[in-house]
C-alpha cells in the first residue's frame, strides 16, 4: 500500500507575493484527473468520514487551517494543514476525516479519478474488511 505524506511544494518568494505550484508525477505521484475544494465550512464542522477504492488524493490548505484525520486499518493519524506551499498525499483506501477548520478556511484537493460515487467507502466496517485483504 502507498503511503501517506506531506509534500512540500516548490515556493518561490517574493516581495511582491509568494507563487506555489503542483505538476502531475512531479510533485505528486498521480495524473490530476479533478480538482475540488471545500470553503465556507461553519464552525464545529466535520466533512469526509469515507475512504475510496481507487481514487488517490492531495489536499491543500491554500488558505486558513485543518486537521485531516487518517485511518489505514491499523494507525489513526493527524496532520494538521496550515501553509499553502505543502500538501497531504492520501492514497487510496484510507478513511479520511478533515475537520477543526478554521474561519475562512480552503481545502483544495487534487484527485486521481473524475468523480464516481461507486469508488466510496461510506461503511467503516466494510473499510476495515478491505484493509485486510
Ligand atoms: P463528499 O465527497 O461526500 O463530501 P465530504 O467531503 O463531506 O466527504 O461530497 C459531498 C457531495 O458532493 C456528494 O453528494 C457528492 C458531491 N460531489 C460531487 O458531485 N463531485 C465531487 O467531485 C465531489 C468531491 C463531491
Amino acid at each position: 500500500m502507498q503511503k501517506v505524506k506531506l509534500i512540500n511544494l516548490p515556493k518561490i518568494e517574493d516581495p511582491r507575493g509568494n507563487l506555489t505550484f503542483v505538476e502531475e508525477k512531479n510533485h505528486i505521484p498521480f495524473d490530476i484527473k479533478r480538482v475540488y475544494w471545500i470553503y465556507d465550512v461553519p464552525g464545529g464542522e466535520v466533512r469526509g468520514g469515507h475512504a475510496y477504492k481507487k481514487s488517490d488524493e492531495f489536499i491543500i490548505a491554500l488558505s486558513g487551517s485543518f486537521d485531516v484525520i487518517i485511518e489505514d486499518g491499523k494507525m489513526k493519524k493527524k496532520h494538521s494543514l496550515n501553509r499553502s506551499y505543502y500538501g497531504l498525499y492520501i492514497p487510496r483506501l484510507h478513511w479520511r476525516t478533515i475537520e477543526n477548520f478554521s474561519t475562512n478556511a480552503l481545502a483544495l484537493t487534487l484527485s486521481s479519478t473524475l468523480y464516481d460515487g461507486y469508488d466510496y467507502i461510506r461503511d467503516y466496517k466494510v473499510f476495515i474488511e478491505l484493509t485486510k485483504q
